[in-house]
């Protein structure tokens, strides 16, 4: 077992993610990216343990602390004995009161162990619910008239920021900045060809959406779409959306995932994609110790 501190360990964590990736896996190797270069403002608090079958042999099982005392993992599931492995490395090294990690429903190889370990489903918590499409009838996306969809480049980094920004500060202003982004934009497998934009007359990106394409199963997750507060409500999402899965499968993917909110906390990340086409699968159970 190897630990690391801060942003390490993503190469290896990826490696597993994407060896034993099905649908009924809570990850896809773009959710680690994503996550892992977006909130990089936020690693030094980070811990996370990899553990590597011989000092050569495959990666079978990780486990991440992104808040000190919440657990993200993922096992083989050829070796589950490894899940009691992570959860007591979690007990030992995890800060807090109140311990909690979450898993996808369907992850039974990850849920009997945490629940013979004490931990007990909160259905109190908000979930978020894998939804799906196949590429194969896609709808075509439409930009507003003086609005025009394309993907992003390279040197875009900035701009790329500011629109992830004018997108998710509803709540509270968006950490994300030209530094976090250059750290996405440069996290395997991040392609600038499935990374969309809509841009204003001005020439400011006013919407988003980033597809990260695992090309061993032809599947695109998509994370995150944004919309600026001012442009909303007029289709930007649809079509930045369809225009990002119309790339997807121009670069050989066959389907698309994304996992918004299931619980009714907040519901209009879920109507956006069902309205595409989008239909809901596996939801995610919250667990809490004791
Ligand atoms: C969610 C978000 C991307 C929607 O963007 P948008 O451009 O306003 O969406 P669209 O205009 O394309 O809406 C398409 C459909 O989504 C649904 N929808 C979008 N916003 C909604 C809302 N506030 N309430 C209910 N349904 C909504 C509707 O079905 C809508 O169709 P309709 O307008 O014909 O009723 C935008 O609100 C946003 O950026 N929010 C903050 C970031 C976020 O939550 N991203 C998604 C997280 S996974």
């Amino acid at each position: 077992m190897t630990e690391y501190a801060g942003r390490d360990g993503l190469r290896e964590m990826q490696e597993l993610t994407q060896r034993v990736w099905s649908p009924a896996s809570r990850f896809h190797l773009g959710d680690l990216a994503w996550e892992r270069s977006a909130n990089a403002a936020r690693s030094a608090d980070w811990r996370t343990a990899v553990w590597r079958d011989g000092t050569v042999g495959p990666v079978v099982a990780w486990g991440w602390l992104e808040q000190p005392g919440h657990l993200l993992m993922a096992v083989d599931p050829a070796r589950p004995e490894l899940a009691d492995q992570v959860i007591h490395w979690f007990r030992e090294t995890a800060d807090g009161d109140q311990l909690a990690t979450g898993v996808l429903e369907t992850e039974h190889h990850l849920l009997a162990p945490l629940e013979a370990a004490g931990f007990r489903r909160d259905d109190q918590s908000p979930y978020y619910t894998h939804h799906w499409i196949s590429l194969d009838a896609l709808a075509t996306p439409v930009a507003p008239d003086g609005l025009t969809l394309r993907h992003v480049r390279a040197d875009e980094v900035a701009k790329r920021a500011a629109v992830h920004r004018a997108a998710w500060s509803d709540l509270a202003p968006s950490k994300m900045n030209e530094g976090a982004m250059a750290a996405v934009m440069s996290a395997w497998p991040y392609r600038s060809e499935l990374d969309w934009v809509v841009v204003n007359e001005a020439g400011e990106f006013v919407a988003s959406a980033l597809i990260w394409l695992d090309e061993q199963y032809q599947v695109g997750l998509v994370e995150p779409v944004g919309v600026a507060t001012a442009y909303r409500r007029q289709g930007l999402g649809q079509a930045v959306n369809l225009a990002a899965l119309h790339a997807l499968r121009a670069a050989g993917g066959t389907r698309a995932v994304v996992c918004p909110r299931g619980d009714d906390g907040y519901p209009k990340a879920r109507a956006l994609y069902q309205s595409i086409g989008f239909k809901p699968g596996s939801r995610t159970l919250h667990l809490l110790l004791g």
